[in-house]
């Protein structure tokens, strides 16, 4: 199995690629794995036990399912936020960024397109590490998906209050709201078409005009008082473009046809799943000439 293979199993099953899943225990635990996603087949079933109401923006909410999985549910208005969260969960787990297992389901709801993720044992929000002595290394550690957030267009991958990040508790930093990627802002709506394929974000992010995201970039040491990048950000940047053009084998139209792949299952439009793989294949050129010579 190359990168690519690895890759789109990540892209197409619930369970992310590992060395564990080729040994009998791994084949053990893919096997409860389909015998937990049968048990939440059903919207009904995911839905089972409502535990607590939203903490973000979106209506939704913590529910347990009838497998004893609990979840974050999202209800969207649009489906094509709800295929975006969804895709960008699976990208940044193919390039080795932390992000929640994830589902959607192609219906709609009487609320919405529902978005569930399930629910990680989060010791803190970023935004509860950042000010405290080893805040430079939790910046650090969320940096490693700095090319991942550009790729995608992750606009609020920080969130307002640096909430939209947590640490769990071996102190992996974990993307678990990614309702900004792609077409939609965080809040509903859809970005102006114009930004769609260009990477306007390695500028934002590191600007006013992205508060959070900047803050990180500062206390990690990426960017200087005035917004310069340092050495070190220019280093990282280096070292994980160099990571996504290994896993794609340098082809962004390997990458595109993974995602294209996962979009069929959504019940975003085949205008909006177009627009999605449009801006991958734009942003990854874009950032490969942008990052420069290997
Ligand atoms: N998979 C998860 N594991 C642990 N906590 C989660 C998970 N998903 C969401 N949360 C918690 O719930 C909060 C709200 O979720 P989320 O940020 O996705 O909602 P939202 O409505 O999109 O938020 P926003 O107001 O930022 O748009 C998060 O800040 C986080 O604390
Ligand atoms: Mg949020």
């Amino acid at each position: 199995m190359d990168t690519l293979d690895l890759g789109l199993a990540a892209l197409t099953s619930d369970e992310a690629p590992n060395a564990s899943s080729r040994t009998v225990a791994g084949v053990l635990a893919m096997t409860a794995a389909v015998v937990g996603l049968a048990a939440v087949k059903w919207l009904s079933d995911l839905t089972a036990q409502r535990v607590a109401g939203p903490s973000g923006s979106n209506p939704g909410g913590v529910y347990l399912g009838k497998d004893g999985v609990k979840r974050y549910l999202k209800f969207y208005e649009d489906p094509a936020q709800a295929a975006g969260e969804q895709l960008a969960n699976r990208i940044y787990e193919w390039v080795g960024v932390d992000a929640p297992k994830s589902r959607t389901y192609p219906e709609a709801t009487d609320r919405g397109y529902v978005f569930a993720s399930e629910i990680l044992p989060c010791e803190h929000h970023l935004r509860d590490v950042l000010d405290g002595p080893e805040g430079a290394t939790y910046a650090r550690r969320f940096l490693d998906g700095f090319v991942a957030d550009v790729l995608i267009g992750n606009w609020d991958a920080v969130g307002l209050v640096h909430d939209n990040a947590v640490v769990l508790p071996d102190g992996r930093v974990v993307r678990v709201d990614n309702g900004g990627a792609f077409l939609m802002r965080a809040m509903g709506g859809r970005k102006p078409p114009g930004l769609l394929n260009d990477i306007t974000e390695y500028e934002v992010f590191a600007s006013s005009r992205n508060p959070s995201y900047q803050a990180v970039m500062r206390k990690a040491g990426w960017v200087d008082r005035s917004g310069r990048e340092t050495p070190l950000m220019k280093r990282e940047v280096a070292s994980q473009m160099d990571r996504l053009r290994s896993l794609t084998g340098d082809d962004p139209e390997r990458l595109a046809g993974l995602a294209s792949g996962l979009l069929k299952e959504t019940s975003a439009t085949a205008a909006d799943r177009a627009r999605m793989i449009e801006m991958l294949k734009s942003r990854y050129r874009l950032l490969d000439q942008r990052v420069g010579a290997r």
